[in-house]
């Protein structure tokens, strides 16, 4: 059967009406397929213009004109501390905090900073595909912990993880709210969690760069806890890894930022990155601060947008025989479980139908597909006719 997906049940708003033609502009996801008519659904950038507001502050930093090796300045550090205390009602000291080209080098770093090598990095799976290659590209054990699937959650199988965890292991590298599953952790997950790192003496590094795009937090659903909010010693050695990127699409301008209460760690960061980690660049720090300071409202009306794409994509999901997906907290992405429908290579079927979402096998999960949800709604409608069509036999 073939569904009809409802255009939309919502007015569309004007500033995500439409996206810029991306081909030919060197983007890593509209430009893998040139040659056919597949519609690309998978690295998780958005499709749409960043904010003006961020748009004018790199345009300013552009005038200045002189781009030379670049500390953060004055406001970045400032500007992410209230961005924090406003969103997540989180404190944290300008002092606390370091700038990183990205989140996933930020990630490279914590291994060689706070694991020896051969020393064991454990994480929830399914995952985004770099916490599973880099602890073996640095030379350190990445430990896989299911979590556990069910119709309605994704939950943390606990004996699972006590019984994975070994005497070498160091970190617990925690990815929250989840990708791909969009699962967003609460309170007592993270004291979980918390609890057992202190047990077996683990540093918790918690990545969380999709935290300002939870789904349901203006209307009752889960908020974000930051990990290293909790009132915890775990939480006190701690690293937070944020970044503006996913929010307001800057993915390509590379600056993210660590937090960490013991400055002694953030002294060592630029030389655990071994050299090979550059400085973030003029145009990233104004890029951030901007969309920190004076992006809110931008942010939520993108939110309201991905809510309505994620409840259209559930119901298609829901009438395609042999699909799952538990609805995503956060994030604009959507996992999606096409056991069920016997076909042998999701991906691949869907690509012959004309869309491009990620392979569940990279994220330690072969049979799921992932979609973005990021892009204009008529799009987004035609994506999910065509993947209706992709298993319709
Ligand atoms: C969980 C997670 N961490 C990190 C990144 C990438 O961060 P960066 O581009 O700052 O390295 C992504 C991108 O999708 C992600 O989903």
């Amino acid at each position: 059967m073939i569904m009809d997906v409802p255009v939309t049940s919502q007015p569309i708003d004007p500033l995500f009406a439409t996206a810029p033609d991306r081909r030919g502009t060197g983007s890593e996801k509209w430009d893998r397929w040139t040659d056919r008519d597949v519609i690309p659904t998978w690295v998780a950038d958005l499709d749409f213009r960043a904010p003006d507001v961020v748009l004018e502050a790199m345009r300013a930093r552009v005038d200045h004109g002189v781009f030379g090796y670049t500390d953060p300045p004055p406001g970045f550090a400032p500007a992410l501390c209230e961005h924090l205390a406003r969103r997540h009602g989180w404190q944290v000291e300008p002092d606390q905090i370091t700038s990183t080209p990205g989140v996933v080098n930020g990630l490279a770093i914590t291994a060689r900073l706070l694991a020896e090598p051969a020393s064991g990095i454990i994480t929830f799976t399914p995952v985004y595909p770099p916490f599973l290659s880099l602890p073996g590209l640095a030379g350190r054990e990445c430990i896989r912990v299911p979590l556990a699937q069910s119709e309605t959650a994704w939950t943390i199988d606990w004996d699972a993880l006590e019984a994975a965890v070994t005497p070498t292991t160091k970190l617990f590298w925690l990815c929250h709210p989840h990708n791909p599953t969009g699962t967003v952790f609460g309170r007592d997950d993270l004291v979980g969690i918390a609890e057992f790192a202190a047990r077996h003496g683990l540093t918790v590094v918690s990545d969380e760069i999709w935290s300002d795009l939870l789904l349901d937090d203006d209307h009752g659903g889960p908020r974000h806890v930051p990990f290293a909010s909790l009132d915890h010693p775990k939480a006190r050695d701690a690293i937070t890894l944020v970044a503006p990127s996913k929010t307001w699409n800057l993915a390509g301008l590379g600056c993210a930022a660590a937090i960490c209460r013991d400055r002694g760690i953030l002294k060592q960061w630029r030389a655990a990155g071994g050299g090979l980690v550059p400085m973030v660049n003029p145009i990233g720090y104004a890029a951030a601060e901007a969309a920190w300071r004076f992006g809110d409202d931008w942010r939520r009306r993108l939110v309201s947008v991905l809510r309505h794409h994620r409840d259209l994509a559930v119901a298609a999901v829901a009438g395609i025989p042999g699909l799952t997906c538990v609805p995503p907290q956060a994030t604009y992405l959507v996992w999606i479980d096409c056991r069920g429908t016997g076909v042998a290579d999701a991906e691949a079927a869907c690509v012959a139908a004309g869309i491009g979402p990620s392979d569940g096998k990279h994220f330690a999960a072969p049979g799921f597909i992932r979609l973005n949800t990021g892009c204009p709604t008529p799009l987004f409608v035609e994506i999910l006719r065509r993947l209706a069509l992709a298993f319709a036999a």
